[in-house]
């Protein structure tokens, strides 16, 4: 096993969980992981993981948990066993920023690092992170990392190594794009963007397998658009909702302050729903009361209707989650909500129906995902009463019964992070599979991924990751071939 990491990292001094906001990450090669408990026979696979894993460096640090450069995992589940490997993302920015011992780009709380004449310069197109810290995704049967910004980086699921920018066959102009694209089982990207300028748009695109060429399907105009995370599908049409988190053009455009400081909360303004036919680009859309939401948990059909359900927050999620907080061990104290907006036909407007409280980070079975009505889902969850730091449970709830229906926690109390259900290859039953759930508790020496019976919420088996994987957001399954 070799161990590398940029040494010149400055040290952080974290205790206990609060570890998986640290610095210290390291890439290993192929290290072995001892497993606790039985494994289904049929689990087998990679488990990718991505997130912010370097904050510090000599010449300064980033000052929110979104922004740390980012590094790739690899759990490996084989006959003979389970390894791990972890490699950072050579990503423009990590090069640049690593190089120069200081963050080169601005960030979600961090300040563009130019002075303004040189922003000036590039006000058609400007400088943005590559820092793909958020989500892997497959795009033309590539693998790639993305944040917030159009620029993806291909990597190897296998070594991990970078191959290096994934470039679009187009020139359509896009300042944000969300950093969830979802890739149908035919190979088809979908995804959106936002175009700012005089009339400013979001854009509903695909890419299609064996291309390269984002083909907009519907241009939505918008005064100002909301903060863009995610949207959601379903079999007829795609779901893009407007946050109250509104951007500041003029910021965007001229101002070289920390990305989250060019959104302000406008709730005067509401929030938006709008519903793309994907027979014919045809947009509808629903006026809904202001919220702030990053994911969906599903979204279907119900005759003229569609269901989409949110997982929603209020104002003050960005300054929630500064690293200096987090590092601090403040919980962010903010409700949320999972939210159902029922959107109708003939209706302008929707009232949303509360489903469950405490959850994020969603996930269904993915039969249903995209595809039709799901009754169960899988969320990381918080304690209700407000002094566990980060997310400390996985909940199951039941949506149509408005009920947690299930959820477990590890003994000791640890944080317990986004659940990713693996399905199990050809399962219909929503509770066919397992879910993975990375878990850090005081005492442990690295990050322990559990793997839990989503119908049964019990633990089956503990992998034992020879390094703290720092807390990051998505996960991904890569399965045999
Ligand atoms: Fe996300």
């Amino acid at each position: 096993m070799t161990a590398h990491h940029p040494a010149e990292a400055r040290a952080v001094a974290l205790a206990g969980r609060l570890r998986g906001l640290a610095s210290g990450a390291r890439e290993i090669d192929e290290a072995g992981v001892a497993v606790r408990g039985a494994l289904p026979e049929w689990l087998r696979g990679d488990l990718l993981l991505n997130g912010p894993a370097l904050w510090d460096l000599p010449g300064g640090s980033y000052a929110h948990w979104f922004d740390g450069l980012a590094m790739l995992h690899r759990v490996r589940i084989a006959p003979g066993g389970a390894s791990y490997r972890s490699r950072f993302l050579r990503s423009r920015d990590y090069l640049e920023s690593i190089e120069s011992g200081r963050p080169a780009y601005g960030g979600f709380g961090s300040p563009e690092p130019q002075p303004w004449w040189q922003r000036l310069r590039q006000l058609r197109q400007p400088r943005v992170t590559d820092n793909g810290a958020v989500v892997m995704s497959r795009v033309d049967g590539r693998w790639v990392a993305q944040t917030e910004t159009p620029l993806l980086t291909e990597f190897d699921p296998d070594t991990l190594a970078t191959v290096g920018r994934f470039a679009f066959d187009d020139h359509e102009p896009l300042h944000l794009m969300a950093a969830h694209g979802i890739t149908e089982t035919d190979g088809t990207w979908w995804n959106v963007g936002a175009e700012f300028g005089p009339h400013c748009s979001y854009k509903v695109f695909r890419v299609r397998p064996g291309s390269r060429r984002r083909e907009v399907l519907a241009r939505i105009p918008v005064g100002k658009p909301g903060y863009l995370h995610a949207f959601a599908l379903t079999p007829e049409h795609v779901l893009v909702w407007e946050p109250a988190l509104r951007a500041h053009m003029f910021r965007f455009m001229f101002s070289g302050s920390p990305y989250m400081d060019k959104f302000g909360w406008e709730p005067e303004g509401g929030s938006r729903i709008h519903r793309v036919s994907r027979a014919d680009g045809g947009v509808q859309t629903w006026a809904v009361p202001p919220m702030m939401a990053f994911h969906a948990v599903q979204a279907w059909e119900d005759g003229q209707d569609t269901v989409l359900d949110l997982c929603t927050w209020g104002d003050g999620i960005f300054e929630a989650l500064r690293l200096d907080r987090l590092r601090a061990g403040r919980p962010t104290g903010l409700p949320m909500e999972v939210l159902r907006y029922r959107l109708a036909p003939g209706a302008g407007a929707a009232s949303p129906q509360r489903l469950a409280e405490g959850a994020e980070l969603p996930v269904v079975h993915g039969s249903r995902w995209g595809r039709q009505r799901a009754r169960l889902a899988w969320c990381a969850g918080v304690d209700p009463a407000g002094q566990a730091p980060m997310f400390d449970r996985t909940l199951k709830l039941d949506l149509d019964a408005r009920a947690v229906a299930g959820s477990w926690q590890r003994p000791e109390g640890a944080v317990q992070m986004e659940p990713l259900m693996v399905d199990r290859p050809g399962s219909q039953d929503e509770e066919d599979g397992v879910l993975l759930v990375p878990t850090l508790a005081d005492g442990d020496a690295g990050t322990q991924l559990a793997v839990l019976d989503p119908a049964s919420m019990q633990c089956l088996a503990t992998l034992e990751l020879p390094q703290v994987v720092p807390f990051g957001f998505h996960a991904a399954w890569n399965g045999p071939a």
